[in-house]
This record gives C-alpha cells, structure tokens and sequence, in this order.
C-alpha cells in the first residue's frame, strides 16, 4: 500500500543529487505508470511531465510502437554481449545514427548514459594522439559552468562549482574559458556577434601558445544544467573552425540537445557543425531505457586500427554497452520521429513557448528568461532590480516546483532556474496549461517575501 512505499523508500532508497535528510522530511511523489505527457502517482493523481523525466522523454510514456519494440525484442532476447560480438539491433540503429548525423560522422559506439558518453569521448581523444604517436598531449579545453555528468572523467570536464569543487583534487588539468552567456550578459548586457569574436579571440590565443591540447568539449548550443545557458550564435561554429585550424579535436556533447529538443534533430544542424565526436544520451531511446553513443570519424577510428599484438585498440566497454533491448526501442523512437513527423509538429510549438515566456519578464521575482528551440530556463530572483538572487538555502526553486504540483505540473528546478523540457509530443493547450501554472506559482511568490 501507498504508505509502506513511502516508509520503505524512505528506509532504504538514497535518491541520486538529492539531499536526503531533507528528502526524508518531505512528502515525495512515488510514480506508477505514465500515459503520453501524464504520470500517475501510487495515489491515482495525475501530474503533467513537464520536464520529460529528466529531459529524456520525447513521444510520451506508454507509447504503443515503443512498447512494442521492447515487447518484440524481450521474445527474442533481452541482452547479449557485443565485447567482440554482436546484436541485430545495435547494428541496425548505428547505421541509422549514422545516417541523420552531421556528415562526417561514421562510427557509434555505444555506453549507457551521457557521462559515459563523455568519458568515451575524452579517452578516445586523447588515446587517438597516442596512437597517432603525438606525444604530450594531455589538457582539455572546457567551459566554466559546462556540465558533461558525473563520472569523475566527466566531471573534470565540468565546470559547475557545485557538483564539481568537492572533488577539485582528483580531477584531470583542463584549461576554462569563461560560460559565454555569463561573459557576454555581463560585457555586452546580451548574446551578440562582438561577444562570439572576443570568446573566440580568446580560444585562439590558446590553441596558438599550446602543443598540449587533447580536445575543446562543449555542450551543443546552451549549456543545460547550469541553469539553461544558451551560447551566442555562431560560437559552435567559430569553436569548429578553430580547432580545425589549429588540429586540434572538437568533441560536442549533444546529450540534452540531441533528438530534437532543440527543434532540429541535433543542435549541430543549426551551426553546420561536424564535430570529431559527437555525445548522445537522454532522448536517444525516448526515455525508455539507457543508452547512450559516441559518434566520432572515420579519422579517429582508423587511428585505433592494428595488429592485435600492437595493442591499440580501445579498452573501454560495459557489461551492459550495446544492449538489444535498448538498442530496438532506440530504433522505433527514430522511426516514431517520422511517422509523427514530430519535428514538423514541434515548430508552432517553439513558436508559443517563445510568446509565452515573454509574459514571464512581468513578474517581480523573475530575473531572466531563456530558451533555445524547445528547452527553457527562468530565473528566480530575490531582488529584481538589484539582481539580488534568493539565498541557496532556502530552496525557491524547488518552493516553487512543489507548488506547480498541487495542480498537476511535475518539474524539477536547477538551483532557482525552473526548468521547462517538455516532452515534444505535448499538445498546445497542455503546453498553456504548464506555462499558467508555472506563472501562478512564481507569482504565489510575492505573498511570501
Ligand atoms: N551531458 C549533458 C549536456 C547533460 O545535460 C547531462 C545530464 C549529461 C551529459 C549526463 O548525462 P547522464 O549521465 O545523466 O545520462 N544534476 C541535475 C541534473 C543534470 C541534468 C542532466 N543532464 C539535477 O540535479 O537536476
């Protein structure tokens, strides 16, 4: 029953990034099922999804050709190793990824979340040197407030003081360049083309002076976690440039942007960018199971070809890297993109969140407003004019979300940015309803301060 769930989730399941002391205290939502953007909790209430489960959503729950897929592949098998051997459905959806990437991207391989998509990345890049026979290359060019996961790897990439500083001494030597929302809003007071040269002045002053570089790692677009930063335009495609110039790799983590959360299927389109390696996760399998891909060249994989005896071949993989079960569901959510032409559908839906979010900047407690195609971020404020944010402790954000569930809106905020993501097949008129919500609860706000 409902209360000995809670008693026992309480007892022995420690969440992820979650503090559970406070956690504990609280009355917490338990999911049963789900039905397009809908959640149902062990109480029977229904809740809108609306940031798409941790932004991995894309078709909506409970979506019968993704059922299917998984339910037709269970019959035949559930799991077989691919160390050396192979699946029918990993071969399948690599070709496939292959196809509707940025050209130039011809190899996948697979792991099972986006950090581990990452860490493929960093090792490959900086094992491809090695093999190569370039000697010291060994330091990353990253951005501050960037997050690529949590894996130790992936965390040295990162640059979120938050989750990163606790383990500063464990982490690889990389070289930071300021997070260009952040840099440009402060410099220039928004995102513009003076902006994109001085951060690409800079990137160039480094690549010019260093032997060292392995690779730059970015995020496609906007940087996500960090409360939904979105890059100047042109900034992806200056950085691809450079690299190019200067022969260094460019490994773009499209994890949160990719499968259409930006209104293209990859963020890369919008800039033609074709990176060295691209990093896929979340959306990949329309959030049914985990999986997670690194695209990268021709170039880099021929780099690891050899003699056994050579030694230069990739020791990386999971039990689980390549799975058959994710890898089908993987397969009908691609398929679902064009049989419900999605990303056609999805574009009046950008158009409306863009309109509606401007009605946000009306509120006392709103301190910035942000999006990138289909992903948006709104800033909480203490003090809007001073822009003075609330103090860390008190949680907003979260304040803010709680109250967004009592109607029937389930989010989760970054810090005091409340996060919208909803799931792409969401409708217009549930689209206005979160969007209503959202500003009841900002505005409840104001009663309290
Ligand atoms: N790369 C990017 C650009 C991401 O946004 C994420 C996760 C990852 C990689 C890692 O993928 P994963 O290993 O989780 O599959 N800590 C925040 C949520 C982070 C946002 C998820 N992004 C929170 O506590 O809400």
């Amino acid at each position: 029953d409902p209360k000995t769930l809670e008693k026992w989730d309480k007892e022995y399941f420690w969440h992820p990034f979650t503090q559970m002391k406070v956690y504990r205290e609280e009355e917490n939502l338990i999911f049963e099922r789900g039905e397009g953007v809908y959640l149902w909790d062990i109480y029977g209430r229904k809740y809108i999804d609306a940031i798409s489960s941790l932004w991995c959503n894309v078709h909506g729950h409970n979506h019968p050709k993704l059922n299917n897929a998984v339910m037709k592949q269970l019959c035949k098998v559930a799991h077989t190793t691919t160390l050396g051997s192979s699946n029918v459905p990993a071969i399948l959806l690599a070709k496939k990824l292959v196809e509707i990437s940025p050209e130039g991207l011809n190899k996948v391989f697979y792991s099972e979340d986006g950090a581990e998509a990452v860490e493929i990345a960093i090792k490959m890049a900086y094992h491809y040197w090695k093999n190569k026979g370039v000697k010291g290359k060994n330091v990353f060019i990253t951005l501050s407030e960037a997050y690529h996961g949590d894996t130790v790897g992936a965390v040295s990439v990162g640059g979120i003081e938050l989750f990163h500083g606790t383990y500063k001494d464990l982490l690889f030597k990389t070289i930071k360049l300021p997070s260009p929302y952040l840099y440009c809003k402060e410099k220039y007071g928004e995102l513009c083309p003076e902006c994109t040269a001085d951060l690409l002045k800079q990137l160039e002053d480094i690549l010019k002076s260093r032997e060292d570089i392995v690779a730059v790692i970015m995020e496609a677009g906007i940087q996500a976690a960090a409360g939904m930063l979105p890059f100047p335009p042109g900034f992806l495609k200056g950085v691809r440039e450079l690299t190019k110039k200067y022969d260094t790799l460019m490994i773009v983590d499209e994890v949160a942007t990719g499968f259409g959360r930006t209104g293209t299927m990859f963020y890369c389109e919008q800039e033609g960018v074709s990176p060295d390696f691209m990093c896929l996760g979340k959306g990949i399998t329309g959030g049914y199971l985990p999986l997670a891909a690194t695209l990268t060249t021709d170039e880099v994989f021929n780099a690891f070809l050899g003699e056994f005896g050579e030694a230069k071949h990739f020791y990386h993989g999971h039990t689980y890297t390549g799975n058959n079960l994710a890898c089908s569901v993987a397969l009908a959510n691609l398929e679902v993109f064009e049989e419900e032409r999605t990303l056609e559908k999805l574009q009046p839906k950008i158009k409306l969140l863009k309109e509606r979010l401007q009605e946000f900047w009306e509120l006392k407690h709103v301190g910035d407003v942000r999006q990138l195609g289909f992903m948006a971020g709104i800033e909480l404020v203490k003090d809007k004019e001073k822009g003075e944010p609330f103090p860390y402790g008190e949680r907003t954000g979260f304040k803010v979300a709680y109250k967004c569930r009592e109607k029937g809106v389930f989010l989760r905020p970054l810090g005091d940015v409340m996060v919208l993501m909803m799931p792409l097949v969401i409708e217009e008129d549930e689209m206005n309803y979160v969007i209503d919500t959202l500003k009841w609860a900002i505005k409840e706000l104001e009663k309290e301060v």
